[in-house]
């Protein structure tokens, strides 16, 4: 039998991320890398011919001056995909779009089309939107709740689904002798009638040589992980510790297993740092040395404000103890971050400052060695189930190439990671099922295919 394999995502955040406000320094790192299209078409052929599954690009759409640098500017996701998808072959094109602020027939129409463009390598994101001050660039005075976040996103998801199968693989027979372009039997409307959304259908694109694109979710509350079991084919995650990733892994695939679906049908790659040196101990110099550079406090307490819906911690004395009450700006941002610094902080009974120091002071990643130390620490996540691939960050380019050129080599020899890519879409290299149009499976199994949640009213039939 052959070996489960570590599959392998990169996250592609140029300039810096959460936390790194100044990685944009080192010399191999133009200024304006997060805005110019060679820099990721380079990272992307990069990452393919070392056959990584996918690459990864995470987004937000609201900033403030205290964003990190590539916050502050930088591609929309799908315009972005779509130039990567004409200027690589194999590799998956995953892209984060919000059910918050974004309609499902829009958003289905643009995924379809970069599944088409890229023939069967498009992935989707989906995420609630964390920042909270995205609702004023919407019309909208605040966020929603996360009860009606998590319910729009279930609902949204359904009908993006749906909408992709509104043409069955064989809908068109393009018979120029019969002058036949269309079977119109197999093109279904929606008629959808929701709670959230209201979508008529159908969708004017046909699938893709994968069905659909690759779902994908981010989302760590209980809400977050029960949508991600019902509808994601992947999860994107943290895991600091071993331990954490094994408990979060068994817990999405008991709670998929609960939706009555096969847990093996879902990957979980958490989002890893990895530093490789000639020893163990250069490895956690490098890493030492590149946190240093990276941490400044100020930054780090104006920063601190993010999953707070951007509360200003500033106004508080910095020694006296850590301002709970900031919490309630949280509860329509990302809630489950700012939870665990304030307990974190109430556990630890630490002040403002000693929090803020708390998160920024340089850590060890589990993934800081030799190139055999961190290719036995990843073949030991992997064969403890403690993640399925992981989405590693490009930060400084040239680990990035150490873990390429010194890990990846160790993992192949082992078969942990794949020679080739062995299949030609992005579910495929997952190991993921061939998306099966719902019309033609509920006309295999003489059923109606299964009514969308929150439906209110719904008139499914063909055209
Ligand atoms: C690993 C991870 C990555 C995320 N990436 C994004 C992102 O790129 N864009 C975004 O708007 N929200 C992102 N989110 C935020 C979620 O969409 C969600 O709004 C937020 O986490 C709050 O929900 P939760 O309490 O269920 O985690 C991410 C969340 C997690 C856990």
């Amino acid at each position: 039998m052959t070996r489960r394999q570590l599959k392998l995502g990169a996250v592609l955040t140029p300039t810096g991320g959460p936390g790194h406000p100044y990685t944009w320094l080192d010399p191999e790192i133009d200024g304006d890398a997060s805005v110019d299209i060679d820099w990721y078409i380079r990272y992307a052929r990069l990452a393919e011919q070392a056959k990584f599954d996918l690459v990864f690009i995470v987004d937000s759409q609201f900033i403030t001056p205290d964003s990190p640098p590539h916050y502050l500017n930088r591609l929309e996701p799908l315009t972005l995909l779509s130039a990567l998808a004409v200027a690589t072959e194999h590799i998956g094109l995953v892209g984060t779009l919000t059910t918050s602020f974004n309609q499902p027939f829009n958003l289905a129409r643009r995924f379809a089309s970069l599944d088409l463009i890229s023939r069967g390598r498009a992935g989707w994101n989906v995420v609630t939107s964390g920042d909270s001050g995205t609702a004023g660039n919407y019309g909208l005075e605040e966020h929603y709740d996360y009860a009606t976040r998590y319910g729009r996103a279930l609902e949204h998801v359904e009908v993006v689904k749906a909408l992709w199968d509104s043409y069955e693989d064989d809908a068109f027979p393009r018979d120029r002798e019969a002058r036949r372009f269309l079977d119109a039997d197999k093109l279904h409307t929606l008629d959808h009638r929701g709670e959230h959304f209201s979508v008529v259908g159908p969708l004017n694109i046909e699938r893709s040589r994968q069905g659909q694109p690759v779902i994908f979710q981010a989302g760590d509350s209980d809400q977050g992980r029960d949508l991600g079991a019902r509808i994601a084919d992947g999860i994107f995650t943290h895991a600091p510790t071993f331990e954490a990733g094994a408990a979060f892994y068994a817990d999405i695939k008991s709670r998929a297993a609960a939706q009555g679906r096969d847990p093996e049908d879902i990957v979980i790659l958490p989002g890893v740092t990895v530093t490789v040196g000639d020893t163990d101990a250069d490895a956690r110099e490098i890493e030492r040395a590149t946190q240093l550079a990276d941490n400044d406090f100020g930054k780090s307490l104006r920063e601190l404000g993010r999953p707070f819906g951007w509360h200003d911690f500033r106004q508080y004395d910095l020694d006296a103890p850590f301002p709970t009450e900031a919490l309630k700006d949280a509860e329509r941002s990302f809630y489950t971050q700012a939870k665990k610094i304030a307990d974190l902080a109430a556990d630890r009974g630490l002040t403002l400052r000693q929090t803020v120091e708390a998160l920024s002071a340089p850590k060890t990643s589990p993934f800081t060695g030799s190139a055999e130390t961190v290719a036995n620490e990843l073949q030991r996540w992997l064969d403890g189930r403690a993640l399925d691939g992981i989405n590693i960050h490009i930060g400084h380019p040239a680990q990035f190439r150490r873990f390429v050129d010194e890990v990846l080599p160790i993992l192949r020899e082992r078969g942990v990671v794949r020679e080739d890519y062995e299949q030609n879409t992005l579910r495929g290299n997952l190991g993921l099922p061939f998306a099966e149009n719902r019309y033609t499976r509920a006309r295999r199994e003489g059923t109606d295919p299964t009514p969308l949640p929150g439906t209110t009213a719904s008139l499914s039939a063909s055209v």
